[in-house]
């Protein structure tokens, strides 16, 4: 008999369904819910080995005598370093062990994903009094310059080995980036919704270049959701937005990878931003996944970060402690963020509960500074991804994270992913005036001092000495 490797387990109302029983949607046939792929070793699995709909019992599955084995997963991971099989390098298949969800599990669609740098950033931890400040980011050492590329290798790799010609996604520009390339890698075709004028010039070209049908649909990202879920009833394509719960399993790899990099620490607190929800929910699976199986004697917090003007979640977490969720019409020049209606909605409330995290916002003017001053450090990243500084900023504030705490942002985009946000920033014409107004002093003379606007000179020497003279008396070093 075959043994089944994994299940899906809907997170509403517990219903537990193998693969091939999945709905085009993703969503659970009982109760609308969005599944969690588990596997016998999930504590989920071991604890609860019955389940509501009566379809399979996933303790049953393999025998104890097959549960990965902490030290022999560690040697393993890092024997696999050395290796030269893209299977290996991959910073997402090298973890296959604790994702098995191929049939052929050696022979993954892979651009190398993974593997991205962890930095320390000095300069915010001394501006915030904290002594412990990380980056994680997930827009350096992927592919196509975003975290989605971690969960789309997984994802893109279930559709190949289920024999999909056609895959689709509704995004706000990353999702699309990354699934236009693996589609292009694995040979399948792809269709992109986006919101027309609404996504970052540097993914819209992403997924041009990797020749996907881009759709810009006169709508938000949410109309391009609601589109996408009647496309998927008429047409045989695999849906590729997040609900499809084998992008978590990518996913949730970046916490392998932090742990080995902290050579095993944990760290207190995980701080992403959100839109549609679904990365805090995958790394916290992650790390509970590594606790279960001794990895980590624990899980970090993990805490949510809005923008102010696409916060659904914080605002529900404010209102009902996360009980249930009213849509707003988002707007933010964070685009990658700027979602109203956020599909795993529950998923992240299930996480920033489980792990004591907390939902923060961010004006538009506390996003621009924090993206500039993570500039400043020499790292760079796309707006989304500066929630994550300004939202620490709130969390130190109140007391909700102390200094001795070990802080890692999640940064999820490259920088050159919205250069258009950048270079309006540093030219002044970003912000309005009355979203600068709540700006503190200490806020608005920052934002002077990390502006460098580009100067258009005459190629003649002197006035090129005059102005670079000019610049260090007026500009004082960030330090
Ligand atoms: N940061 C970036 C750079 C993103 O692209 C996204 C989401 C997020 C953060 C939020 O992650 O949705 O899991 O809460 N981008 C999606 C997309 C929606 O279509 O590219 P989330």
């Amino acid at each position: 008999m075959k043994v089944a490797s994994h299940q899906l387990r809907c997170t509403g109302c517990a219903a537990v369904i193998p693969p091939e029983a999945a709905a085009a949607d993703f969503r659970c046939a009982v109760c609308g819910g969005l599944y969690d792929i588990i596997y016998p070793w999930s504590s989920i699995a071991v604890r609860n080995p019955t389940s509501r709909s009566g379809v399979t019992t996933p303790g049953s599955m393999i025998p104890d005598t097959n549960l990965p084995n902490a030290s022999a997963l560690r040697w393993l991971w890092q024997e696999r370093r050395t290796s030269s099989m893209a299977v290996d390098q991959s910073g997402v298949w090298r973890f296959r062990d604790l994702l098995p969800i191929l049939d052929n599990p050696e022979n993954p669609v892979t651009l190398r994903e993974g593997n991205t740098p962890l930095y320390d950033l000095p300069r915010s931890a001394k501006a915030l009094g904290i002594d412990f400040l990380l980056a994680k980011h997930q827009g350096i050492g992927n592919p196509t310059g975003s975290f989605k590329d971690t969960g789309m290798t997984a994802a893109l790799s279930v559709a190949a080995e289920r024999g999909f010609d056609w895959v689709a996604c509704a995004s706000t520009g990353n999702t699309s980036a990354a699934m236009a390339a693996y589609a292009a890698r694995a040979g399948l075709r792809s269709i992109v919704l986006i919101p027309e004028g609404k996504i970052a010039w540097g993914k819209l070209s992403q997924s041009m270049d990797y020749g996907a049908i881009t759709l810009q649909l006169r709508t938000d990202f949410d109309g391009c959701v609601r589109i996408l879920s009647e496309l998927i009833r008429r047409l045989p394509i695999y849906l590729l937005n997040s609900v499809n719960p084998y992008r978590a399993e990518g996913q949730k790899t970046p916490a392998f990878e932090l742990v080995e990099q902290l050579e095993g620490q944990v760290p207190e607190h995980v701080i992403v931003p959100g839109g549609n929800l679904a990365n805090g929910a995958a790394l916290g699976k992650g790390f509970r996944e590594m606790c279960d199986l001794g990895l980590i004697p624990r899980v970090p917090r993990i805490s949510v970060v809005q923008a102010q003007g696409a916060n659904p979640l914080f605002r529900s977490m404010q209102e009902n402690d996360g009980a249930h969720v009213t849509p707003v019409i988002a707007d933010t020049r964070a685009s990658a963020i700027r979602i109203g209606n956020p599909a795993s909605f529950r998923k992240a409330v299930g996480t920033i509960h489980s792990t004591g995290g907390w939902c923060e916002q961010a004006s538009e003017q506390e996003i621009a500074l924090s993206k500039a001053e993570i500039g400043a450090e020499g790292i760079g990243c796309e707006p989304a991804s500066a929630a994550t500084l300004a939202g620490l900023k709130k969390l130190v504030a109140n007391g909700r994270i102390t200094p001795e705490e070990r802080v890692v942002l999640i940064l999820t985009g490259h920088t050159l992913k919205d250069p258009e946000y950048t270079i309006a920033y540093h030219r002044g014409n970003l912000l309005r005036e009355d979203e600068l107004a709540p700006a503190t002093l200490a806020q608005l003379s920052l934002h002077q001092t990390l502006r460098k606007p580009p100067t258009v000179l005459d190629a003649d020497t002197d006035t090129v000495l005059r102005t670079i003279d000019a610049a260090i008396q007026t500009t004082p070093i960030h330090a």
